[in-house]
């Protein structure tokens, strides 16, 4: 596992690493990028800085497909609150991506499992995900594999918890209009991404990251599973490393200022000694 506590730049540092991929897998039609992507208030500046690499001419999504990790039971693509709609809005509409790539589960279909299925075996189809991109609940959830999920878990329909109501309703007019159910790729299906990135940020997310550090490997925490992937990056900001050991900073901190000494200065408890 890869993990960096940063000072500041956590947001830059996410969107350069995925140019950064994009660009050096050189995607073309017959080769696309694959990107798994999340929604959430996380990945927002993500995208905003992702949007503006895009504008200056540093990264092209013409051959890039996406997958996004989750949608609400219910909803479709017109809500305002779909996951489908906040892509469109928040990113796909301000970039070269086409749109027939870009690929979220039907919030709206009438057979769900085998719309689960159909999911499962379009990322099959595409070669798999390259880089999985997320954010985490307050709780340790992603995607909406809520704690408690299997750690084995396919695409699926879960049952949101109560916490992810409540965190989940400042987009609603009230938690009653938040779906109850949502449609979420698996935690397996999210390993069986070549690399999985996942950002935390803010205070509230601080027991998550303790947890995907320092804890075991728990379905109540279904953030930590990534400790077993081969390829696992995570990133937050100072507040969300709120939890963690002062040595638990600095072994990470020196590793990574070894790696990437440009970096040192934004490095949570970096020291030379
Ligand atoms: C929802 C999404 C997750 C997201 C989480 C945290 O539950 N399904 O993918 O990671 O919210 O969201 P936020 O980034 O707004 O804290």
């Amino acid at each position: 596992m890869r993990f960096l506590a940063l000072k500041r730049g956590a947001d830059e540092w996410v969107c350069e690493y995925i140019v950064g991929k994009i660009n050096a897998f050189a995607p073309s039609a017959e080769r696309p990028f694959v990107l798994g992507l999340p929604t959430g208030g996380t990945p927002l500046a993500v995208y905003q800085r992702l949007i503006e690499a895009y504008r200056q001419g540093r990264v092209s999504f013409k051959y890039v497909v996406t997958i996004n990790m989750d949608e609400y039971l219910g909803l479709g693509a017109e809500h305002p609150q779909s996951y489908r709609y906040f892509m469109q809005e928040n990113f796909f509409k301000w970039v070269d991506i086409l749109p027939e790539n870009t690929h979220i589960p039907d919030g709206l279909a009438e057979d769900v499992e085998a719309e689960a299925k159909r999911y499962e075996q379009l990322i099959a189809d595409l070669g798999g995900v390259q880089l999985f991109f997320g954010g985490v609940g307050s709780d340790g959830h992603v995607a909406f594999n809520e704690a408690g999920s299997s750690l084995g878990s396919r695409t699926r329909v879960k049952t949101l918890t109560r916490q992810t109501l409540a965190d989940n309703a400042r987009f609603f007019d009230s938690m009653e209009e938040v779906p109850k159910y949502a449609l979420t790729v698996g935690i397996e299906t999210i390993m069986q991404a070549r690399e999985v990135l996942i950002l935390a940020k803010g205070l509230a997310k601080a027991l998550a990251v303790e947890q995907a550090v320092e804890g075991a490997v728990n379905a109540l925490w279904p953030i930590t599973r990534f400790q077993c992937h081969e390829r696992f990056i995570l990133v937050c900001d100072e507040a969300a490393a709120g939890e963690l050991k002062f040595k638990t900073l600095r072994y990470f901190a020196s590793t990574e200022g070894q790696i990437n000494p440009q970096l040192r200065e934004d490095l949570l408890c970096y020291s030379e000694d």
